[in-house]
């Protein structure tokens, strides 16, 4: 069968609200990638029960990642918007292809023993098998590409090995993926701990930029980002926290290092730190009023998840048939 346009898979997790770091590290290369591939950007909903939901909680946060989603730019009719969960084609192909991953593959996964360390209380099946259902996902729609921040390479090795290992014993049906990094971005760090990774849950949050901030929060959390003794904006791995300014900076501005290094040469911390605030809230303002638009519009909500599932379960649809049959299943 032949493809006409590569396929992309990306997805989030709707937990808590996008940050600066899934934006820059993923989301806003899902928009680049609209215009020249076919593309499935999923909220993986199921992937968040890993960790225990209030429902009243959660089904809002659903909803207002796909508004968050919509703010940011992706276009639902280039793009096929959709909850995991519409989809039960994602569940059925992780269950087949668990019995192709080995427990040992998934105990070396640095995500779960990170996540094992900080959910003593529940290290649930699901945690331990997560990398399953996120290469049921990628392969379900025959991706080529994923688009994703540097900490999901791991878990899409292990997809590759997975598709590998079942093409080889049953003859060609998944297409194995391809990681999408960004040139620079891929890895935001904390602005308190810059040699941890920006994230939704971090318990000290004046390190994480959450896409949904107001400006003064923003600008707060840019104040007192951590730097360093040196005042010199220069790109280089001794000062961590200005290196992470300045990618963000460069990722928001489109300047080169060394354009921003001439810039600021003469100039300190604060005036960097407060441009960064600058085109930070450039882009987080009109985010903010689109995603208020939205979560006003529940209808529209709604006609776009499920026009996604609907064709996002064409294409479940057409791979799952090849696999029962691959399998041997009547
Ligand atoms: P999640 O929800 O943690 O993050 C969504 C995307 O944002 C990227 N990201 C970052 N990029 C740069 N800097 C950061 N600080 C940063 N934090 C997060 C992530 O790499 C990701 O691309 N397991 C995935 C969700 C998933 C998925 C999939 C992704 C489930 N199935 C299939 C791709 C394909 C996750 O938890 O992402």
């Amino acid at each position: 069968m032949e493809k006409q346009l590569k396929v992309i898979f990306s997805g989030a997790q709707p937990t808590g609200s996008l940050t600066l770091g899934n934006y820059i590290g993923a989301i806003q290369n899902w928009k680049e990638l609209e215009r020249d591939y076919e593309c499935y950007y999923s909220i993986v909903d199921l992937h968040s029960l890993t960790v225990k939901q209030d429902p009243d909680d959660f089904k809002q946060a659903n909803l207002s990642f796909l508004a968050q989603y919509l703010a940011a730019g992706l276009d639902p009719k280039k793009n096929v918007l959709f909850f995991q969960s519409h989809v039960r084609e994602h569940t059925e192909l992780a269950w087949m292809l668990s019995c192709f991953t080995y427990m040992g593959e998934l105990s070396r996964m640095t995500q779960f023993k990170d996540k094992a360390d900080k959910h003593k209380d529940n290290i649930n099946a699901g945690l331990y098998t997560y990398p399953v259902l996120m290469a049921a996902d990628i392969l379900l729609y025959q991706a080529d590409l994923v688009p994703v921040g540097d900490d999901q390479r791991q878990h899409l090795e292990l997809c590759r090995d997975v598709a590998l290992r079942f093409n080889n014993a049953y003859g060609e049906t998944f297409t194995v993926p391809h990681i999408y990094l960004g040139k620079i971005g891929a890895r935001i760090m904390s602005l308190q701990e810059p040699l941890k990774k920006m994230s939704k849950s971090d318990e000290n949050q004046n390190g994480v930029i959450h896409m949904l901030d107001p400006k003064d929060v923003i600008v707060k959390k840019l104040k007192k980002a951590v730097t360093d003794s040196m005042n010199a904006v220069k790109y280089n791995d001794a000062q961590p926290g200005v290196q992470n300014l300045m990618i963000i900076h460069a990722t928001l501005s489109g300047w080169t290092m060394s354009e921003i290094e001439a810039h600021y040469q003469d100039k300190g911390y604060g005036t960097f730190k407060m441009d960064i605030a600058e085109l930070i809230t450039g882009l987080t303002e009109p985010f903010r009023e689109k995603y208020a638009h939205y979560m006003k519009n529940p209808d529209v909500l709604k006609d776009v998840y499920v026009n996604g599932a609907e064709r996002a379960s064409k294409k479940a649809d057409v791979t799952m048939t090849l696999v029962r049959d691959r399998l041997g299943l009547v």
